[in-house]
């Protein structure tokens, strides 16, 4: 597939025929195999230790890696990951990471698997070397149509998981509407894909399910999720997210009284600090900072139904907190604050979210995200499901 005498065209009805089709497991597993083999593979073995990767299938305002690397790190278990960039809708951990001032992604192989050892965390971005399948593979299915396939999302995922050498794996599968899985069905048919590939490459996998619907914590938008995420670190984020980390620490840890522990000792906070010397950025610089700041107050009063993820990243899309094309400058500074989520009772002239932007705010969109009813709304659990093989 990665042979330059295929042509696209091959490619994409190949893409096609799965997406109409559907892959067996056998050919799903085989797939995953070839992708794996298309490029390097990561050896973690000079860390010592065994290393944990966690990966989350999109969403908004996730800046979930920022607080989990350092709670599995703090409690003993070295983090290594491999992200992305923010694309459309969905942010993508190193615009959050660039954020802070003298940050470096672009780390080579040998310097990431060096700062695990030393460090306990590294983050960076994706290489070329890394799955170069996937990337021709990606990029076509981006532009026909094909990325929305099971097999495809599965292999896609796993097979930089696998080549990213951590030797246990957690998987935040999103659902709802700011999800790639909009139902809960499609997610659970995703995280069973992705536990049967971990399985067959040796790679123990277990799957979270959480909603998408709104957006993860209360920040979207670069610098504002770093800080959120410091927050967090330090005792005062979110409730829910709080709680989501929470659990996808104590999964990668095999032990939840450890992530807690990590968090009120104060050592998750350190971890993240020193994580972030590392990599060359300064914790204790500022962040940069929207130059215009505008509460958005809500027309009427009641109850809140939902704020839907979906409205509010793309109003901070717009913004410039994402990028439209991948060769598209994201702004660090902008981004929205929402201060109201489902089952929080406002009043008429209460402030429903904060948009921080160069130039005026799209007050009309912001508002127009956040469903109001007159009750009967329940706030529903951080996390939905937890599938760990055999389960
Ligand atoms: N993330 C990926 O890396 N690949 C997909 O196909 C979908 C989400």
């Amino acid at each position: 597939m990665v042979d330059p005498a295929v042509p696209d065209y091959q490619l994409a009805a190949f893409l096609m025929a799965v997406v109409l089709r559907g892959l067996t497991d056998r050919e799903t597993t085989g797939l995953l195999e070839a992708m794996v083999d298309s490029g390097d593979r990561i050896d973690l073995s000079p860390v010592g230790r065994p290393v944990a990767d966690k990966h989350s299938t999109g969403g908004v305002g996730d800046k979930t890696t920022l607080v989990v690397a350092p709670l599995v790190a703090a409690a003993g278990t070295p983090v290594a990951k491999l992200s992305g960039r923010g694309l459309g809708h969905t942010g993508g951990t190193l615009d959050k990471l660039e954020s802070i001032p003298g940050f470096r992604v672009d780390l080579s192989i040998p310097e990431l698997v060096s700062q695990v050892a030393e460090h306990g965390i590294a983050v960076a971005a994706q290489t070329a070397d890394i799955v170069p399948a996937d990337k021709r593979l990606y990029a076509l299915r981006d532009v026909t149509a094909t990325v929305q396939s099971i097999p495809l999302i599965a292999t896609s995922i796993m097979s930089k998981k696998i080549a990213a050498g951590a030797s246990r794996l957690v998987l935040d599968v999103k659902v709802g509407e700011g999800a790639f899985m909009e139902d809960l069905d499609s997610a659970r048919a995703l995280s069973q894909a992705m536990m049967r590939l971990g399985d067959a490459a040796r790679l123990p996998t277990t799957c979270m399910l959480s909603s998408m619907d709104e957006p993860l914590g209360c920040a979207v938008g670069n610098a504002l999720e770093v800080a959120e995420a410091v927050a967090t670190l330090e005792g005062r984020g979110p409730a829910e997210f709080t709680e989501l980390c929470l659990v996808a620490a104590g999964l990668m840890l095999g032990d939840r009284t450890a992530a807690d522990e990590a968090l009120r000792s104060g050592r998750a906070l350190a971890a993240y600090r020193e994580w972030i010397s590392a990599q060359g950025g300064d914790p204790d610089a500022a962040l940069p900072e929207a130059p215009d700041v505008t509460d958005v107050r809500a027309d009427r009063s009641g109850v809140v139904a939902c704020c839907h993820s979906r409205g509010i990243a793309d109003a901070a899309m717009r913004l410039g907190a994402g990028r439209a094309r991948k060769e598209d400058a994201v702004d660090h500074a902008v981004g929205i604050v929402v201060h109201r989520k489902r089952g929080d009772r406002v009043e008429a002239g209460d402030v429903l979210a904060t948009v921080h932007s160069r130039g005026p705010a799209d007050d009309d969109a912001v508002r127009a995200s956040f469903e109001l009813v007159d009750g009967g709304v329940e706030r529903g659990p951080a996390v939905l499901e937890i599938t760990s093989a055999g389960t």
